[in-house]
């Protein structure tokens, strides 16, 4: 039976950087998470008896969220649910499901690298057919919706049995659980020189990959264990939990500490590499050696050609706009095009879609490719370890020579997490009011050549997306960049970054922070950082 509820809006659903996050009380609120599914679905048209792709990446409220959204696809008139094994479909894998099938779109449930848990966050996202996040024009219909909502629509049916694959039937709709490994290991097979990374574990090649016990374990056990033949034990934390032990599975320095640590030791192995909750992101670190995501995308691109599914060369190659220009130098040289986006992977979409880039990349340790339309953490790491492969050098050898060749982007991300919203949002209006003014002030050593908030003009769909960050670039190619957070879930957290662009080679082996502190002290002049938030430090150095 299919039931119309009644209900009242919220007030408070609006999708941010990548869909809907809250704390899991805030979901947990009556008619909560149905309001925003309900949203969704009013928000598109023409899904009758098409298929809908629903996974997510495991935390707590994963499974009670998607019988939701099963019932309501079924309610709603979809013909056809595909549905990850025990409810699990990371990121990268549901975009390539959703591509594969030709279905009409994704419900993906994730608050990605933030933790989780009973008190911590959770997220529902949507995905549309060509399987990236909804464009700007859909999410605010699903904003402008869930303020209007009155009722939605549910089946009265007993919860599906997500744990054994095949297919059951709910009100006329079809759901199918499938494997949520096996599509993706073969489209990773298909990029990727298998052969050629199996003899380099055969050879002794050691590789320890961190999953932080979320949803890139099966996937990361299966690809890299099962079938490269990396020794059993070179995937850590591959169960996926609820609560990530815990832990926030963000791959980055702070996070995944302990990966850091074991790369740096005398006996460390060869490559290690992690990704986040829900799959999408990768942190990359080789022997003695850190890589930058700025610099990992500029890598990659440079030799993507030794990996056969980009053995043609690239179409081009986009970074979101607070992302170094280490990218930059790289299709230069190549002779490609070279594209600046807003922060977020749901711009890069259209550009995939037109064949204008093969390769994407954020510095918060997103990159990926045409292959799907999302970020990729596993992806990135499996065409480094092909590169590495081929090359036959160490992490270090080949990031050396790639700053020896196109100069050295030292770069890094400050983030003020928790930040009292008034205070935050005053210093972003404070400095919109002082940019016009800025070009040709001299700070030290440091002159501004010029200043704006960052608008960016799709090429494709001719959108616009104003307000997007503001820059100031100094004369020399220097810039600092200031935003807020579209993803956080309580506070404000401002992020500042800093870019510096050395071409002398002996001048390579700065400390990161010491080689921007002139940058990083005259962001702090011309914005108030400290005066306005009250923090004397960032909360993360990234
Ligand atoms: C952050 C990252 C951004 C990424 C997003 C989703 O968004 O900065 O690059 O696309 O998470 O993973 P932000 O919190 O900065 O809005
Ligand atoms: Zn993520």
């Amino acid at each position: 039976m299919i039931t119309t509820v009644s209900t009242t809006p919220y007030g408070d659903q609006k999708p941010g950087t990548s869909g809907l996050r809250k704390k899991v009380p805030v979901f947990q609120q009556k008619n909560y998470a149905e309001n925003f599914i309900q949203s969704i679905f009013d928000s598109l048209e023409g899904f009758k008896g098409e298929t809908l792709v629903i996974g997510g990446d495991g935390r707590f409220y994963n499974r009670e969220v998607i019988q939701l959204a099963i019932k309501m696809a079924a309610a709603n008139g979809f013909g056809r649910v595909l549905v990850g094994r025990g409810g699990i479909l990371s990121t990268p894998a549901a975009s390539n499901v959703i591509r594969k099938y030709k279905a009409f779109g994704g419900i993906v449930l994730s608050a990605s690298h933030n933790p989780g848990g009973p008190t911590e966050d959770f997220g529902i996202k949507y995905n549309i057919g060509n399987g990236g996040p909804a464009p700007e024009k859909i999410t605010d219909a699903i904003f402008a919706r869930t303020k209007a909502i009155d009722t939605y629509r549910i089946a009265d049916v007993a919860n599906i049995n997500l744990d054994h694959e095949g297919t059951q039937e709910v009100e006329g709709m079809t759901v199918t659980v499938i494997d949520p490994v096996t599509d993706y290991a073969a489209l990773m097979e298909q990029l990727f020189d298998f052969d050629a990374i199996r003899k380099m574990f055969a050879g002794g090649f050691r590789v320890v990959f961190d999953a932080m016990s979320a949803v890139t374990g099966p996937y990361a056990k299966e690809i890299i264990e099962n079938r490269l033949g990396a020794p059993k034990g070179s995937v850590l934390n591959f169960m996926p939990l609820p609560d990530f032990g815990g832990h926030h599975p963000d791959p980055n320095l702070v996070h995944a500490r302990a990966l850091y640590e074991t790369m740096m030791a005398p006996d460390a192995p060869d490559f290690g590499a992690a990704s986040d909750g829900d799959g999408d992101r990768n942190l990359i670190i080789g022997k003695g050696i850190f890589v930058t995501p700025s610099d990992s995308l500029a890598l990659l691109a440079a030799n993507a050609h030794l990996a056969p599914g980009y053995a043609k060369g690239l179409a081009g190659i986009a970074r979101s706009m607070p992302t170094s220009g280490a990218a930059d130098r790289v299709a230069e040289k190549l002779g490609i095009g070279i594209y600046e986006t807003p922060t977020g992977w749901k711009f890069f979409g259209n550009l995939l879609d037109e064949g204008m880039a093969t390769i994407c990349g954020e510095e918060s340790a997103g990159t990926g490719s045409s292959h799907v339309r999302e970020k990729d953490g596993l992806w990135a790491v499996l065409l480094w370890l092909n590169i590495l492969a081929v090359r036959k050098k160490s992490v270090l050898d080949i990031v050396r020579q790639h700053w020896a060749t196109y100069g050295r982007n030292y770069y890094s991300r400050h983030d003020y997490e928790e930040v009292d919203s008034d205070a935050a949002n005053g210093l972003v209006t404070a400095l919109r009011e002082k940019l016009a003014a800025l070009p040709g002030q001299s700070f030290g050593a440091l002159t501004v050549a010029t200043a704006d908030d960052f608008a960016y003009h799709d090429p494709v769909d001719k959108s616009v997306s104003k307000n997007q960050g503001i820059r100031i670039l100094f004369e020399g190619g220097s810039r600092v960049v200031f935003r807020l957070s579209g993803t956080g879930t309580s506070g404000a957290t401002l992020r500042v970054y800093i870019e510096r662009y050395e071409p002398d080679a002996t001048r390579h082996d700065i400390e990161t922070q010491a080689a921007l502190a002139d940058l990083i002290a005259v962001a702090d002049e011309i914005a108030g950082i400290g005066t306005r938030t009250g923090r004397d430090a960032p909360s993360v150095i990234t």
